[in-house]
């Protein structure tokens, strides 16, 4: 890359972060950044996909061993509010049961990110809608779960 375009790289990163950090809080700045839990897990033993009013759409992926979620991964292709809340959703899953996954919430997923501008409190609830759903795929599959977690 050319020295000019290198700077003009760099300052363009910059003000788009000072941005940022001007409307979403430093958690959801950091998760934007470099989510935890982004990707996909092969054979999950739950999945969902669920796609907003907004057009976004969140997939959750479960692994469960004994009854608790012992790994979860999401992709999307929303905004910077969406893939913080799917990561933030993700975190909060980790170890809950099934049924548990209940107690993962909008308000639960917002509190935990620092909050949300008003315009973006529905990725949150995509976010935990979409775990919702993962845990009704685990339901519909009831009877083939048996004792392999
Ligand atoms: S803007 Fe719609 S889910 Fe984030």
């Amino acid at each position: 890359m050319e020295p000019d375009l290198d700077a003009f790289a760099a300052d363009l990163q910059a003000r788009v972060l000072k941005d940022a950090r001007e409307v979403y809080s430093e958690e959801v700045v950091r998760r934007w950044l470099d989510p935890p839990h982004a990707g996909v897990i092969g054979n999950p033993d739950a999945h969902a996909r669920v796609t907003g009013p907004c057009g976004d759409t969140i997939e959750v992926f479960l692994a469960i061993r004994e009854g608790h979620i012992a790994s979860a991964c999401f992709v999307t292709d929303g905004c910077a509010p969406t893939i913080a809340s799917g990561s933030m959703a993700c975190d909060l899953a980790l170890g809950k049961t099934i049924a548990g996954l209940r107690e993962v919430t909008q308000e639960g997923i917002l509190r935990a990110l620092g909050g949300l501008p008003e315009a973006n409190l529905h990725c949150a609830l995509l976010a935990a809608m979409t775990l919702h759903e993962a845990a009704r795929d685990w339901a519909a599959h009831d009877e083939q779960h048996g004792e392999e977690t």
